[in-house]
Parts: C-alpha cells; sequence; structure tokens
C-alpha cells in the first residue's frame, strides 16, 4: 500500500529487535513460558512484532520486583526533588524521540499520524512534566487538637501499584497512569493492551535510560482474562489497581481486588450527549461534532457519540454534517494525508460492524457510511465514517458504547427536557454543550451528570483537569491534582506533649 511518510522510518531498529521481552526489575526477560503472541498492523492486517506473552508467573516476579523496590530500594530513600528530575529527563527523552514514538503509536494501534504526532506524543511528555512538577509540591498538615497532642498528616504512597490500560491511546494512557504513581513515589506494574503493546514496552527503554531504580516501573505484557491483567488484579501484594477499559471490565477488576480490599479507580466507558442549540455557531458546532466523534476513528471514551440538535438547524446541521463526514481522508495512518485511520482490529471492527447492523434493525436511518471502504483498504480494519439519524434515544445505538466512528444524530424540541434526556444513559464520562447564550451553558453544564463538560468546545485536555467518571463510567479523577489522591494514603501522627 502506498504511504507517504515525509520522514524516515525511526521506528525500524526498535521493531527489528525481536521477540520484545517484559521489563522486570530492570532487566528485559522473556515471558517464563517462553510464549509470545503477534500485534498487528491494523491498516494492513500484517504482523507487527512477537511480543512475551506474560502470565501469572511473570506477574508474581513483577510484584515481588515492585514490592522489593518500594520498601528496600534506593526509591524510597530518593529526595522528592530526585525524583521529579527523573520524570523530568523522561520527559525530555520522550520528547528527543517524538517522531519514533509518533510512527511506533501509529503503526500498532493505526491512528493518523498527524494525531500521534500533535495529540499522544506531546501530551504524553507533558503530563510527565506535569506530574515531575508535583513531586516536591506534596504536603501533609498540621492540625489543631488539644494542648496534650501534636497531630500532623503525612501524605505517603500507596505502594505497590498495578495498572491496566486499553489500546486507545496506547503511550498517553502510560503517561496518566506513572505520572502521578511516579511522582508520589509508588512502584509500578503496567499491563499494556493487548493490541497495542509497542509505544510502552519502547517507553520502558527510556524509563532504563534515564535511571529509574530497578523494579520501580515493570512491564509486563500479556492479556487479561485468566492471564497477567487478572493476576495483577487478583494479587494479595498489589495495593492498588488503576483500570481504564470497558465497563464489563472494570466490574471484573473490583469483584478481583475484594481479595485483600486493594484500592481501585476507574475510567470506563461513555455514551457523550453533544448538545447543539439553534443559536450555536454552527460551523463551530459541525467541526465539533465531527472532532468528537471521528477522532482516533471513535475510538475514544468520551466521545460525542450522541449528538442532539435542537429542531430548527436539524436538517441543515446534519446536511453540513454528512458532507464533511463523507469528505475525510480515510487511509493507513503513516499516510500524512490521512484523516482517519483504521480501527485498531477485527474484533473492533466487527463489534462496529454488528452495531450498524442493529441500528438499521431499531429503524435509524443511514446518513452516510455504514460499511466497511473498498478497494486497497479493505485489507485493513476500516469502516467509513458513519452517520445515524432517525435515531431515538432508548435505541440500543444511542445508549451502548460503539467504540468507532458511528455517530446517533437525535433531534430535540424542547430546551427544558434535553439535560434529562442527555442524562438518560447508564455513563457519564463528558458531554457538550454548543450555545451562544451563557445561562443556557452554564445551566446545562451544571445539569449534566458527567466528570467533563464542554462548552463551544470538544475534546480540549490539559494535564492539570481532572477526568473520569460519574455513574458507570466509572470512579476517581485521573490528572491535575486529583490524581494526587488515588495514589497517595494519608497517615495521622498523635504526639503526646502533655507535661
Ligand atoms: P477491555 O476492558 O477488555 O481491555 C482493557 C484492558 O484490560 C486490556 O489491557 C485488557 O488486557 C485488560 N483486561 C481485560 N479483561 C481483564 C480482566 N478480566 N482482568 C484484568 N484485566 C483485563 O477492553 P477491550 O475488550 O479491549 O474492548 C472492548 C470495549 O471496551 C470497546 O469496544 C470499548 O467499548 C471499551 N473500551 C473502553 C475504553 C476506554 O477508554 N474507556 C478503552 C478500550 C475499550
Ligand atoms: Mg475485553
Amino acid at each position: 500500500m502506498a504511504v507517504t511518510l515525509e520522514k524516515e522510518l525511526l521506528c525500524k531498529d526498535f521493531l527489528t529487535q525481536q521477540p520484545k521481552k517484559l521489563l522486570i526489575d530492570g532487566k528485559w526477560i522473556p515471558a517464563e513460558s517462553g510464549k509470545t503472541f503477534e500485534t498487528k498492523n491494523p491498516a494492513t492486517d500484517e504482523v507487527l512484532a512477537k511480543v512475551a506473552e506474560g502470565d501469572k508467573v511473570d506477574i508474581e516476579k513483577a510484584v515481588k520486583a515492585a514490592r522489593q523496590a518500594f520498601e528496600k530500594g534506593p526509591w524510597r530513600k530518593m529526595s522528592a526533588a530526585a525524583r521529579g528530575r527523573l520524570l523530568y529527563k523522561l520527559a525530555d527523552a520522550i520528547e528527543e524521540h517524538a517522531e519514533e514514538f509518533a510512527q511506533l503509536e501509529t503503526l500498532d494501534n493505526g491512528k493518523p499520524i498527524r494525531e500521534s504526532r500533535h495529540v499522544d506524543v506531546p501530551q504524553t511528555v507533558e503530563t510527565f512534566r506535569y506530574y515531575a512538577g508535583w513531586a516536591t509540591k506534596l504536603e501533609g498538615e498540621t492540625l489543631n487538637v488539644n494542648d496534650n497532642f501534636f497531630n500532623y498528616t503525612l501524605r505517603e504512597p500507596v505502594g505497590v501499584v498495578g495498572q491496566i490500560i486499553p489500546w486507545n491511546f496506547p503511550l498517553l494512557m502510560a503517561a496518566w497512569k506513572f505520572g502521578p504513581a511516579l511522582a508520589t513515589g509508588n512502584t509500578v506494574i503496567l499491563k499494556p493492551a493487548e493490541q497495542t503493546p509497542l509505544t510502552a514496552l519502547r517507553l520502558g527503554e527510556l524509563i532504563c535510560e534515564v535511571g529509574f531504580p530497578d523494579g520501580v516501573v515493570n512491564i509486563v505484557t500479556g492479556f487479561g482474562p485468566n492471564a497477567a491483567g487478572e493476576a495483577l488484579a487478583t494479587h494479595m501484594d498489589v495495593d492498588k489497581i488503576a483500570f481504564t477499559g470497558e465497563d464489563k471490565t472494570g466490574r471484573e477488576i473490583v469483584k478481583a481486588s475484594t481479595v485483600n480490599l486493594k484500592r481501585v479507580s476507574l475510567e470506563l466507558g461513555g455514551k457523550a450527549p453533544n448538545i447543539v442549540f439553534a443559536d450555536a455557531d454552527i460551523d463551530a458546532a459541525i467541526k465539533g461534532a465531527i472532532t468528537g466523534i471521528f477522532f482516533n476513528q471513535g475510538q475514544v471514551c468520551c466521545a460525542g457519540s450522541r449528538l442532539f440538535l435542537e429542531r430548527p438547524i436539524y436538517d441543515e446541521f446534519l446536511s453540513k454534517l454528512t458532507h464533511q463526514a463523507n469528505s475525510l481522508r480515510q487511509g493507513p495512518g503513516l499516510d500524512e494525508k490521512t484523516q482517519i485511520g483504521p480501527q485498531v482490529s477485527k474484533e473492533q471492527l466487527d463489534r462496529i460492524l454488528s452495531y450498524i447492523d442493529i441500528a438499521k434493525k431499531e429503524g435509524a436511518s443511514l446518513a452516510c457510511g455504514g460499511e466497511r471502504p473498498a478497494g486497497e483498504l479493505s485489507r485493513g480494519y476500516f469502516v467509513k465514517p458513519t452517520i445515524f439519524k432517525g435515531v431515538q434515544n432508548s435505541m440500543r445505538i444511542a445508549q451502548e458504547e460503539v467504540f468507532g466512528p458511528v455517530l446517533a444524530v437525535i433531534p430535540f424540541t424542547s430546551a427544558e427536557d434535553i439535560a434529562e434526556q442527555a442524562n438518560k444513559v447508564t455513563y457519564g464520562l463528558s458531554g457538550a454543550v454548543w450555545t451562544k447564550d451563557i445561562k443556557k451553558a452554564h445551566r446545562l453544564a451544571a445539569q449534566i451528570k458527567a466528570g467533563t463538560i464542554w462548552v463551544n468546545c470538544y475534546n480540549v485536555f490539559d494535564p492539570a483537569v481532572p477526568f473520569g467518571g460519574y455513574k458507570m463510567s466509572g470512579y476517581g479523577r485521573e490528572l491535575g491534582k486529583h490524581a494526587i489522591e488515588l495514589y497517595t494514603n494519608i497517615k495521622s501522627v498523635w504526639v503526646n506533649v502533655a507535661d
């Protein structure tokens, strides 16, 4: 397939050293079983690399290493400033290899290179820098009790942390997890998604190079159920699990966590309402709707997958939106011109196609897309940008997470009950409102039950701003100072100072 990558392929060396190994206690080792699995290029269905298939025994080793590093290693004694410096060095190292990371991410996940270059990699760098700064800003308190006692609190790391991440933002999710966990002095075991293990492994190499002590960061590639993921979630010596992925898996993780009542934070799915009022800047809202659903091929937990349009603008909006969706350039991610790439895997492609069938059977009608592209692209896991009109909020296409480039468009007439409709869904991760009426915007922002609300914008992120869900979108907040809470314990110390 002809691709027009204008730069040299910088991740070639990394890809030729195979099979990829596990990072345990500062060393790269094969899985105990010797097994490997394949990770593919979703644009072509070709195998990119063989990767060690870590399992329960490997998790066992990684937890031992992380425990040892937490209790006894130099990490525990290192000053906060030194911890921060390591994170800054890591951020610099990623930045130096930015193009290589962008290419590797695009090859493994499928996303357009312009997105890897301008979103995933720079956001990863900024996340590490943001948390590098936090290392020296952690504080306890002194509390006014009575004259006989002095009380103070210590903010301590939770300990050994398991982090299980998905395939939609493989490198960035690793940064969201590592940044706050390491800034606060924990040791970690990361289980990357089996579909996209490569950038986390390359990150592991840089973590070793910049000088994190052995065992502080361990990376075990492998599968979830009855495998590495589950072994981590059920482990008695893991103090906390941070998980991002499907709500169904989230429930499994919570059940597994009960063995030792480890702490859990969950960032799960969404079915975000993207609400456009007739008084909005329509062109801006169309752009927002496009980004909302087609960014990263719709494989975004906060995707604006339910588009509510106020009746008076419904026809005009839909026709302009459809036109723009049809003109998105679809192709392999490595092509500089590509605006929408393939889905991550055959499983996800099939899931999306089945939701397209479901929507048709429910009586929604296609405004565009709804099928795979023909020709060269049929080798990869591509689905055309798809818009369903005539959707009712109660339909499965409006209630369940498709996780693909499939938009459900729903007209509304009453500004009064739009919040109620928007909230009629099990998820609550995000939502957006488009209007020039400042009162309406703030009212809706307060009424929508979701962790993030965008007003006249979509998909805006910053490492300083918390992100997480209401309802079945999970609990705990990542990013910002809120993620510090996820990775620390508060201890109160009573000192008898009575005469
Ligand atoms: P998943 O939730 O099964 O996988 C995410 C991670 O969890 C992977 O690392 C996987 O190996 C691990 N995992 C799976 N089962 C596990 C278990 N029992 N114990 C411990 N770890 C386990 O998501 P999957 O199957 O890749 O995608 C299915 C659907 O989930 C998608 O179609 C989408 O709707 C949703 N999803 C949501 C994401 C989000 O960002 N909220 C990200 C990825 C998927
Ligand atoms: Mg799964």
